[in-house]
């Protein structure tokens, strides 16, 4: 099909194909129909989506002759929750959708996993459609199988590996995403130049500003380079017992920083991402494993997107260094009590490490919580 590119996710029985292209969401029902046993499908989204899209993706289905029903939840990272799990599994048994239908989760990250998730469960499992909405969701969370919630402990605690049957990425509706939004996923892009792909890292430099300025033919191009990344990435390890840690470079800094902020709209997690790689570049220089240079380019880049990198970028009070490693204690990276990092010996050379050692971590802390 002319304008759609196809990234295989290559898992046995679990294969799934990633289609990214614009104007996905008006075929949807096209994509879709020759997985279903029936023509309708149950949509989980949120009201942002919603109010934007949800009448074309409708329309889409039912050019088709796929019926929709939907389940509109509030938006934002709260939904993420028992109580919004609870109500979609109760919402989808209500509707009596069995194990051969099909669920399609209808926006960006926070929905994806949530419904990804309730599929999980439900009936011990139901098959689902990712139809990511947000550029984060698009190049990162709908691809994998990652599902889950957070919980008062910390985020993604409780979840299932659970693979959707297929992602139509649109590239149309990120003309629709805030500025703010749009530059939070470009926090997961230059992610993947980071820790894997010096070249592409390269590209970005060159075509990020353009891209962030509305080129689609360049945001297909990113997204597909991302998501490429990501499967080659999920087909080497689905489970995360080795290389798939390298996805959550940046991760352990975000991760105590969102936690430090609530969940709120003071920090996106995108935004976390973005700041959290810089910070774990700089902490490879501090080891010296890396170039004093290379975390200042991290961050010259992200300066040149107009997008969050210094920890001065997250508004309001910030726990002290102290408070911020009790933090990362609550990481799912921690092995035996000790906290594994993603580092890199250079642009787009990353690995995992256990062999940190504490005080480094702080100082870099130290260093940048004074600069705010
Ligand atoms: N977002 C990290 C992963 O999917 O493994």
């Amino acid at each position: 099909m002319s304008g759609v590119d196809i990234v295989q996710v290559p898992l046995g029985a679990r294969s799934y194909e990633v289609r990214i292209g614009p104007g996905l969401v008006d075929r949807a029902g096209a994509e879709i129909a020759p997985l279903l046993k029936r023509p309708k499908v149950w949509v989980v989204s949120e009201d942002t989506v919603a109010g934007l899209h949800l009448d074309a993706l409708r329309a889409g289905l039912g050019a088709a002759g796929v019926e929709a029903e939907a389940l509109i939840l509030p938006p934002g990272e709260a939904t993420k929750s028992w109580p919004h799990l609870i109500r979609v599994v109760e919402w989808l048994l209500s509707e009596r959708v069995e194990r051969r239908d099909i669920v399609v989760a209808f926006g960006g990250g926070v929905i994806g996993d949530l419904a990804g998730f309730a599929a999980a469960i439900l009936r011990r499992g139901v098959r689902f459609v990712q139809i990511p909405t947000s550029l984060l969701a698009q190049v990162d969370s709908s691809v994998g199988g990652k599902t889950g919630i957070n919980t008062e402990h910390g985020k993604n605690l409780v979840g299932a590996f659970h693979q959707p049957s297929l992602v139509l990425a649109d590239i149309g509706v990120l003309g629709t995403l805030t500025e703010r939004d749009f530059l939070a996923g470009y926090g997961e892009v230059q992610k993947y130049g980071l820790l894997g792909d010096a070249e592409f890292f390269g590209w970005l430099e060159r075509n990020g500003p353009a891209l962030a300025a509305g080129d689609m033919a360049l945001r297909a191009e990113a997204v597909r380079r991302s998501v490429q990344m990501k499967a080659d990435i999920v087909e080497r390890d689905e489970t995360e017992q080795g290389d798939r840690a390298l996805l959550n470079l940046g991760h352990t800094f975000c991760h105590a920083l969102e936690a430090a902020t609530g969940y709120s709209g003071r920090l996106l997690h995108g935004e976390g991402v973005a700041i959290g790689c810089a910070l774990a570049f700089e902490l490879s220089a501090r080891m010296n494993l890396c170039s004093q240079e290379d975390p200042s380019r991290v961050r010259a880049h992200l300066a040149d997107m107009n997008a969050k990198r210094d920890l001065s970028d997250i508004p309001g009070e910030l726990p002290d260094a102290d408070g911020l490693l009790d933090l990362m204690a609550q990481d799912k990276k921690v092995v035996d009590g000790k906290l594994r990092f993603i580092l890199a010996r250079g642009i787009g050379e990353a690995f995992v490490t256990a062999d940190v050692p504490r005080d480094v971590v702080r100082g870099v802390l130290v260093d940048a919580l004074r600069d705010r």
